[in-house]
């Protein structure tokens, strides 16, 4: 037998997902759990794009698009910057290319910008494969405490800034928070950026499921509307309910996205080919429901955990990021493991966080099982 111990990179063996593969492991025990640890809609595709999709396969759709993207697609994502952020595409300055889920935008964009010892900075808590983009490039990822409030203002982050520092990547509506920045703290961070010459990169895959008071003049609160001179990355998976399609896309500098797209040649090649064809029909799809469900739970979650913990109010994506209170003497991992000997399961701060202070529960979840969660979770935070 080979020692794959001495053959494998230090890239991968420092990546330590036993936080996540544990509550996976413990979950598989569990026999029919209230399962609030899922991060993707529980709605379906909707039918229309189910169909396009379908029609682009019986077409002979399927072999490889240019490494940019499908051309529809391409152009429908290029007129939606103009309408909603109104941003400037005629100029050549900014590139636009669709992508393997918001991952493969993350990635490429890591791949593209960080050399060895350069920083740049991430919100803590995190989304999961935020610090191993420090893995996989060398780089080291400087996380910005944003607690208690999950906010990751200009305040906050300046002081992280040196000269090694290449980017500071913004997720707002944020996971695990469902934190939404406001446009006074979006203008704050974009001037703080350019000033010091960093790259602000914004991850809005939740932009959709942004809840109706974080709007502003009805419309989701993008630092895109204060710049075009950033990285915008954003996925279609969440939105549509179709995360197994890995769809994205990335728009900003295009001597940035031209490098990208170099490397998105030799790594995914392109995004999957049907998918892209069928989702140049998304931006047709009213998705106003699907976002009033969402709010209406993350109402009903205030109602029912508010009176116990000091929960900050979500304000978009699905997940609340549940403080457990010091007094109760417990870890959230241990609060954790306390709700699934009631068969609750819900993902520890830890796993995002250098603290284990919270946990994370999703609210895309069947509402009678989240009403079931949401009354265990309440009993063992009350103590
Ligand atoms: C903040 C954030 N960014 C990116 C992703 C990855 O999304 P995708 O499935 O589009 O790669 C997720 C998925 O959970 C996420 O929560």
């Amino acid at each position: 037998m080979l020692n794959m111990q001495e053959l494998l990179s230090r890239r991968t063996l420092d990546i330590d997902v036993s936080g996540i593969r544990r509550v996976f492991e413990l979950g598989a025990k569990l026999d029919d759990p209230i399962n609030l640890s899922i991060g993707q809609p529980d709605f379906p595709v909707p039918e229309e794009l189910k169909q396009a999709t379908i029609e682009a396969i019986r077409e002979d759709r399927n072999g490889y698009t240019l490494t940019q993207g499908a051309p529809e697609l391409l152009e429908r994502v290029r007129a939606r910057l103009a309408s909603e952020l109104g941003w400037d595409l005629s100029t050549g300055d900014t590139g636009v290319m669709i992508t393997s889920g918001t991952s493969g935008g993350l990635l490429l964009s890591a791949l593209a910008l960080l050399n060895p010892g350069d920083e740049a900075i991430i919100p803590d808590p995190w989304f999961v494969i935020y610090p191993t983009l420090g893995n996989m490039t060398g780089a080291r990822m400087v996380c910005c405490d944003t607690y208690p409030d999950f906010r990751m203002t200009a305040e906050r982050v300046e002081p992280l800034i040196t000269a090694r520092t290449k980017y500071v990547l913004l997720n707002s509506p944020g996971n695990p928070s469902g934190a939404v920045l406001s446009p006074d703290e979006l203008k704050d961070l974009v001037e703080l950026c350019a000033r010091r010459g960093v790259l602000l990169i914004s991850d809005e895959i939740y932009d959709t499921f942004t809840c109706s008071e974080a709007l502003s003049e009805g419309r989701f609160p993008s630092p895109g509307r204060y710049t075009q001179d950033m990285l915008l990355i954003r996925g279609f998976g969440k939105t549509y309910g179709c995360t197994g399609w890995r769809l994205g896309y990335v728009a900003g500098p295009e001597p940035l996205i031209r490098q990208m797209a170099k490397l998105q040649q030799y790594t995914f090649v392109c995004a999957p080919s049907v998918a892209q064809v069928g989702m140049a029909r998304a931006f047709d799809v009213d998705l106003s429901e699907r976002t009033r469900i969402y709010q209406r739970r993350r109402d009903r979650i205030m109602e029912v955990l508010g009176p116990v913990t000091e929960l900050v109010r979500p304000q978009g994506a699905f997940y609340a990021f549940v403080p457990v209170k010091p007094d109760l003497g417990l870890t959230a991992t241990e609060l954790v493991e306390k709700a699934l000997e009631r068969n609750v399961l819900a993902i520890p701060g830890s796993v995002f966080s250098r603290r284990d202070t919270h946990f994370r529960i999703s609210y895309a979840a069947p509402e009678e099982k989240l009403e079931q969660g949401l009354e265990i979770l309440r009993d063992l935070l009350a103590g």
